[in-house]
């Protein structure tokens, strides 16, 4: 058994949790939307600022929710890769000071290893091999899942992520930020085949198209065409455009990940990232698996959007293996989910 405490600062949540093996004792998420909604979209510095003020009050709480003491805390962890390098810094300053005042041992944490093991918290049971699907605001990959730090990325998106884009075509619809809750909600009124759209495919040199990469540029330049075009016939049928557009990113991944899941031979495919919440996606993906007896695992919200708990989780295991990270880790913007083990000096 491993108590950790997890700082997650990639992006624009402050999160802090404590984390025993897949149990959670307490998740503290400080959303910073509001903050950066006026902008439209997420200001770096902006986030690295507010976590600096955001972080020190989300560990009080996480420790006073959980009802535990640094005694109870056998690790510390942060998301040291991918994401904002000052915003990562700020997580990850704090997590390294913590671990060297309480002389706990330090844990360095790939984020999309995180949201592959927010699938852990809510199906404590699940074991490797699986497919992840992780969708979210930065990242549109396919991962196989083979053991704790045992990854190989199948699928990626060659340009936009699936988020990006449902945040660009809220934008160019001025439905505001973040783009993918309202154009959900929008979609339920909207006809989802008022309008054909592309799907994104990438094309091979010896011919034909990859069957897992996915890309999102055209079809927002599709909608921005079919937007700007409609303007001039009237009133904007944003309901319409919002279900046909949600229905072409919902079909494009289905159709990827079962691909992906029945040429890999894997059973299970565990979704996670913001738009794991998105209903046409949900429903969409849930038949065909089913229809093909595969196993779809959508983890609550709470635990598809960035949290402390998943970073946690995945820094727990990772301790009970004997992976620690150096204190001269640094923080990477960039950093392949294959090289989760460049972390880990043991
Ligand atoms: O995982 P996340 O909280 O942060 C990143 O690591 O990016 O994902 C945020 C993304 C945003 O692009 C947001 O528009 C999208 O998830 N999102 C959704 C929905 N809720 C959040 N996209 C589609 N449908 C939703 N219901
Ligand atoms: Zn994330």
């Amino acid at each position: 058994m491993a108590t950790v405490l997890a700082l997650e600062t990639s992006c624009d949540e402050t999160s802090v949790a404590i984390v025993r093996d897949r149990s959670v004792c307490s998740n503290v998420v400080s959303s910073q939307i509001a903050v950066h909604q006026p902008y439209g979209g997420v200001v770096p510095e902006v986030a690295s600022r507010r976590h600096v003020e955001l972080i020190n009050p989300a560990i009080a709480q996480a420790f006073q929710e959980a009802g535990l003491g640094w005694s109870d805390i056998d690790g510390i962890a942060a998301t040291c890769a991918p994401g904002l390098v000052g915003a990562l810094l700020v997580g990850l300053t704090a997590a390294k000071t913590l671990s060297m005042v309480h002389n706990k041992p330090f844990i360095g944490v790939h984020h999309l290893e995180g949201h592959i093991y927010a699938s852990y918290l809510t199906e404590p049971t699940l074991e490797p091999p699986f497919l992840c699907l992780l969708v979210s605001g930065g990242h549109t990959s396919l991962i196989h899942v083979k053991d704790c730090g045992v990854y190989t990325q199948l699928g990626q998106t060659r340009d936009d992520a699936a988020g990006e884009a449902f945040d660009k075509v809220a934008r160019l619809l001025k439905l505001g930020y973040p783009g993918g809750p309202v154009i959900d909600r929008l979609a339920k009124e909207g006809d989802p085949r008022a309008f054909p759209l592309p799907e994104g495919q990438i094309s091979l040199p010896e011919g034909g198209y990859h069957p897992y990469d996915s890309s999102f540029s055209g079809l927002k330049t599709a909608v921005l065409r079919l937007t700007q075009k409609l303007q001039d016939e009237g009133p904007l049928p944003v309901a319409d455009l919002a279900a046909s557009f949600q229905r072409t990113v919902a079909r494009s991944l289905t159709k990827r990940a079962i691909a992906c899941a029945q040429d890999f031979g894997l059973s299970t495919i565990a979704v996670g990232g913001g738009v794991a919440a998105n209903s046409g996606l949900r429903q969409h993906l849930q038949e065909a698996a089913a229809a093909r007896g595969i196993r779809v695992l959508f983890p609550p919200m709470g635990f598809c959007t960035d949290n402390a708990a998943m970073i946690a989780c995945a820094a727990a295991d990772h301790l009970q293996r004997g992976h620690r990270s150096s204190l001269s880790l640094g923080a990477q913007s960039r950093l392949s989910i294959a090289e989760v083990m460049q972390l880990y000096v043991s």
